[in-house]
Protein backbone atom coordinates (compact mmCIF):
# COMPACT_ATOMS: atom_id res chain seq x y z
CA UNK A 1 0.00 0.00 0.00
CA UNK A 2 2.95 2.54 0.84
CA UNK A 3 5.20 1.63 -2.16
CA UNK A 4 3.33 4.06 -4.27
CA UNK A 5 3.13 6.81 -2.42
CA UNK A 6 6.44 6.62 -1.27
CA UNK A 7 8.18 6.35 -4.94
CA UNK A 8 6.50 9.18 -6.62
CA UNK A 9 6.45 12.74 -6.03
CA UNK A 10 8.13 15.45 -3.71
CA UNK A 11 8.24 12.56 -0.55
CA UNK A 12 10.36 10.38 -3.18
CA UNK A 13 12.77 13.53 -4.18
CA UNK A 14 13.11 14.33 0.00
CA UNK A 15 13.69 10.77 0.34
CA UNK A 16 16.36 10.78 -2.26
CA UNK A 17 18.13 14.22 -0.68
CA UNK A 18 17.86 12.57 2.38
CA UNK A 19 15.98 14.46 4.51
CA UNK A 20 13.10 12.21 4.72
CA UNK A 21 13.58 8.64 6.21
CA UNK A 22 10.10 6.87 5.70
CA UNK A 23 10.35 3.44 7.28
CA UNK A 24 7.35 1.03 7.21
CA UNK A 25 7.09 -2.37 9.30
CA UNK A 26 4.67 -5.18 9.18
CA UNK A 27 3.86 -6.02 13.01
CA UNK A 28 3.64 -9.73 11.68
CA UNK A 29 7.30 -8.85 12.07
CA UNK A 30 6.85 -8.84 15.99
CA UNK A 31 4.12 -12.38 16.51
CA UNK A 32 5.39 -15.33 17.77
CA UNK A 33 3.80 -18.90 16.40
CA UNK A 34 3.64 -20.08 12.81
CA UNK A 35 0.45 -18.20 12.07
CA UNK A 36 2.36 -14.88 12.79
CA UNK A 37 -1.58 -13.64 14.58
CA UNK A 38 -1.93 -9.90 15.20
CA UNK A 39 -5.67 -9.93 16.37
CA UNK A 40 -7.74 -12.17 18.48
CA UNK A 41 -11.56 -12.45 18.71
CA UNK A 42 -12.64 -9.68 21.48
CA UNK A 43 -13.02 -10.21 24.92
CA UNK A 44 -17.27 -10.34 26.25
CA UNK A 45 -17.55 -11.29 22.43
CA UNK A 46 -19.03 -9.36 19.22
CA UNK A 47 -17.79 -9.09 15.81
CA UNK A 48 -14.47 -8.54 14.44
CA UNK A 49 -11.07 -8.95 15.71
CA UNK A 50 -9.20 -6.88 17.64
CA UNK A 51 -5.29 -6.30 17.30
CA UNK A 52 -3.24 -7.45 20.39
CA UNK A 53 -1.16 -5.33 21.96
CA UNK A 54 1.89 -8.02 21.99
CA UNK A 55 3.14 -6.78 18.51
CA UNK A 56 2.36 -2.85 18.59
CA UNK A 57 4.08 -2.86 21.87
CA UNK A 58 7.20 -5.09 20.61
CA UNK A 59 7.56 -3.22 17.44
CA UNK A 60 7.29 0.78 18.77
CA UNK A 61 10.10 -0.36 21.38
CA UNK A 62 12.10 -2.25 18.27
CA UNK A 63 12.10 0.62 16.13
CA UNK A 64 11.91 3.82 18.49
CA UNK A 65 15.05 5.34 18.10
CA UNK A 66 14.69 8.64 19.77
CA UNK A 67 13.22 7.96 23.28
CA UNK A 68 11.31 11.36 22.98
CA UNK A 69 9.59 10.31 19.39
CA UNK A 70 5.86 10.80 19.79
CA UNK A 71 3.88 7.67 19.35
CA UNK A 72 0.39 7.93 17.43
CA UNK A 73 -2.48 5.98 17.03
CA UNK A 74 -4.48 6.32 14.12
CA UNK A 75 -8.27 5.89 14.95
CA UNK A 76 -11.30 7.34 14.07
CA UNK A 77 -11.75 7.94 17.66
CA UNK A 78 -8.46 10.28 18.00
CA UNK A 79 -8.26 14.14 18.15
CA UNK A 80 -8.61 15.97 14.54
CA UNK A 81 -5.68 15.96 12.93
CA UNK A 82 -4.60 19.25 11.92
CA UNK A 83 -1.55 22.01 10.55
CA UNK A 84 -0.64 22.57 14.27
CA UNK A 85 -0.43 18.85 14.79
CA UNK A 86 1.88 19.00 11.73
CA UNK A 87 3.89 21.54 12.14
CA UNK A 88 5.12 20.46 15.59
CA UNK A 89 5.64 16.76 14.45
CA UNK A 90 7.79 18.15 11.29
CA UNK A 91 10.25 19.15 13.95
CA UNK A 92 10.89 15.85 15.86
CA UNK A 93 13.52 13.62 14.59
CA UNK A 94 11.13 10.59 14.80
CA UNK A 95 7.28 10.13 14.61
CA UNK A 96 5.95 6.70 15.04
CA UNK A 97 2.86 6.30 13.52
CA UNK A 98 0.70 3.09 14.34
CA UNK A 99 -1.87 2.45 11.57
CA UNK A 100 -5.23 1.04 13.50
CA UNK A 101 -7.84 -1.03 11.86
CA UNK A 102 -11.33 -0.97 11.61
CA UNK A 103 -12.47 -3.57 13.94
CA UNK A 104 -10.10 -1.86 16.66
CA UNK A 105 -6.93 -1.97 18.54
CA UNK A 106 -6.61 -3.21 22.27
CA UNK A 107 -7.39 -0.23 24.26
CA UNK A 108 -4.14 -0.79 26.31
CA UNK A 109 -2.24 0.65 23.26
CA UNK A 110 -4.13 3.64 23.24
CA UNK A 111 -3.75 4.30 27.17
CA UNK A 112 -0.30 2.97 27.60
CA UNK A 113 1.72 3.31 24.52
CA UNK A 114 0.49 5.60 22.14
CA UNK A 115 1.14 9.53 22.98
CA UNK A 116 -1.42 10.90 20.92
CA UNK A 117 -5.02 9.27 19.34
CA UNK A 118 -5.48 11.30 16.33
CA UNK A 119 -8.28 10.75 14.02
CA UNK A 120 -8.36 12.73 10.07
CA UNK A 121 -11.67 13.10 10.01
CA UNK A 122 -15.19 11.98 10.55
CA UNK A 123 -15.47 8.85 8.56
CA UNK A 124 -14.48 5.83 9.07
CA UNK A 125 -11.24 4.13 7.05
CA UNK A 126 -10.98 0.38 6.48
CA UNK A 127 -7.31 1.12 8.15
CA UNK A 128 -5.06 3.37 9.31
CA UNK A 129 -3.24 3.41 6.57
CA UNK A 130 -4.38 5.79 4.11
CA UNK A 131 -4.56 7.89 7.64
CA UNK A 132 -0.64 7.69 7.91
CA UNK A 133 -0.19 8.76 4.42
CA UNK A 134 -1.99 11.68 4.61
CA UNK A 135 -0.09 12.01 8.20
CA UNK A 136 2.97 11.43 6.47
CA UNK A 137 2.32 13.84 3.76
CA UNK A 138 1.20 17.34 5.57
CA UNK A 139 4.15 16.61 8.36
CA UNK A 140 6.47 16.24 5.44
CA UNK A 141 5.52 19.76 4.03
CA UNK A 142 6.69 21.26 7.05
CA UNK A 143 10.25 19.19 6.81
CA UNK A 144 12.67 21.97 5.51
CA UNK A 145 14.06 20.78 2.46
CA UNK A 146 10.73 18.81 0.90
CA UNK A 147 8.86 21.51 -0.10
CA UNK A 148 10.94 23.69 -2.82
CA UNK A 149 10.13 26.98 -1.85
CA UNK A 150 9.48 27.52 1.66
CA UNK A 151 7.30 30.40 0.90
CA UNK A 152 4.86 28.20 -0.82
CA UNK A 153 4.23 26.51 2.47
CA UNK A 154 4.05 29.29 4.57
CA UNK A 155 1.24 30.81 1.94
CA UNK A 156 -1.15 27.50 1.87
CA UNK A 157 -4.59 27.17 3.19
CA UNK A 158 -4.68 26.95 6.53
CA UNK A 159 -0.62 27.82 7.57
CA UNK A 160 -2.19 31.71 8.47
CA UNK A 161 -5.08 30.00 9.65
CA UNK A 162 -6.94 30.99 6.65
CA UNK A 163 -7.63 29.36 3.47
CA UNK A 164 -5.76 30.05 0.47
CA UNK A 165 -6.11 32.83 -2.20
CA UNK A 166 -7.30 32.16 -5.83
CA UNK A 167 -4.81 30.86 -8.12
CA UNK A 168 -4.35 31.23 -12.32
CA UNK A 169 -2.63 30.88 -15.02
CA UNK A 170 -2.57 30.52 -18.96
CA UNK A 171 -5.27 30.89 -20.46
CA UNK A 172 -6.38 34.93 -19.86
CA UNK A 173 -9.61 33.66 -20.97
CA UNK A 174 -10.92 29.86 -20.26
CA UNK A 175 -14.23 29.17 -21.96
CA UNK A 176 -15.51 32.66 -21.35
CA UNK A 177 -14.05 33.02 -17.59
CA UNK A 178 -11.50 35.93 -17.33
CA UNK A 179 -8.36 35.91 -15.13
CA UNK A 180 -9.65 39.04 -12.51
CA UNK A 181 -7.54 42.20 -14.15
CA UNK A 182 -5.79 43.24 -10.93
CA UNK A 183 -3.52 40.32 -11.60
CA UNK A 184 -2.01 41.75 -14.81
CA UNK A 185 -1.54 45.56 -13.24
CA UNK A 186 2.44 44.92 -12.08
CA UNK A 187 1.37 46.41 -8.71
CA UNK A 188 2.70 43.86 -6.24
CA UNK A 189 1.40 45.82 -3.18
CA UNK A 190 -2.63 45.90 -4.63
CA UNK A 191 -2.30 42.51 -5.72
CA UNK A 192 -1.30 41.56 -2.35
CA UNK A 193 -4.16 43.47 -1.06
CA UNK A 194 -6.41 41.42 -3.45
CA UNK A 195 -4.99 38.06 -2.52
CA UNK A 196 -5.44 38.98 1.18
CA UNK A 197 -9.34 39.60 0.39
CA UNK A 198 -9.92 36.78 -1.45
CA UNK A 199 -8.34 34.55 1.14
CA UNK A 200 -10.29 36.41 3.94
CA UNK A 201 -13.63 36.30 1.53
CA UNK A 202 -13.46 32.64 0.90
CA UNK A 203 -12.95 32.10 4.31
CA UNK A 204 -15.56 33.45 6.01
CA UNK A 205 -17.65 31.81 3.26
CA UNK A 206 -16.44 28.56 3.38
CA UNK A 207 -15.03 27.75 6.60
CA UNK A 208 -16.76 30.72 9.25
CA UNK A 209 -15.09 28.27 11.98
CA UNK A 210 -11.39 29.34 11.03
CA UNK A 211 -11.92 33.00 11.04
CA UNK A 212 -13.45 32.86 14.78
CA UNK A 213 -10.45 30.86 16.14
CA UNK A 214 -7.79 33.25 15.47
CA UNK A 215 -7.12 37.36 16.34
CA UNK A 216 -7.32 39.09 13.17
CA UNK A 217 -5.14 41.83 12.65
CA UNK A 218 -6.71 45.37 11.91
CA UNK A 219 -6.09 45.19 8.46
CA UNK A 220 -7.69 41.83 8.36
CA UNK A 221 -10.87 42.86 10.09
CA UNK A 222 -11.43 46.22 7.83
CA UNK A 223 -11.16 43.70 4.52
CA UNK A 224 -14.13 41.47 6.49
CA UNK A 225 -16.38 44.32 7.04
CA UNK A 226 -15.75 45.65 3.52
CA UNK A 227 -16.84 42.57 2.18
CA UNK A 228 -18.93 41.66 4.89
CA UNK A 229 -21.33 44.67 3.75
CA UNK A 230 -21.12 43.72 0.33
CA UNK A 231 -22.77 40.50 1.09
CA UNK A 232 -25.39 42.81 3.15
CA UNK A 233 -24.12 40.56 6.47
CA UNK A 234 -24.48 42.00 10.14
N1 LIG B 1 -8.62 4.61 10.95
C1 LIG B 1 -9.89 4.38 10.53
N2 LIG B 1 -10.53 5.53 10.35
C2 LIG B 1 -9.65 6.54 10.63
C3 LIG B 1 -9.71 7.94 10.64
N3 LIG B 1 -10.83 8.60 10.30
N4 LIG B 1 -8.62 8.64 10.99
C4 LIG B 1 -7.50 7.98 11.36
N5 LIG B 1 -7.37 6.66 11.38
C5 LIG B 1 -8.44 5.94 11.03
Amino acid sequence: MFSGFLAAGILEKAAAKGVLDIRVHDLRDWTDGKHRQVDDRPFGGGEGMVLMPGPIFKAVEAVRAETEAPVVLLSPQGRMFDTETARAWAVCRQVILICGRYEGVDERVGRHLADAEVSIGDYVLTGGEPAAMVVVDAVARFVPGVVGKAASVAHDSFAEGLLDCPHYTRPRVFRGHAVPEVLFSGDHARIGRWRRRQALAKTAALRPDLIGARPLSAADRSLLDEIRKERKEP
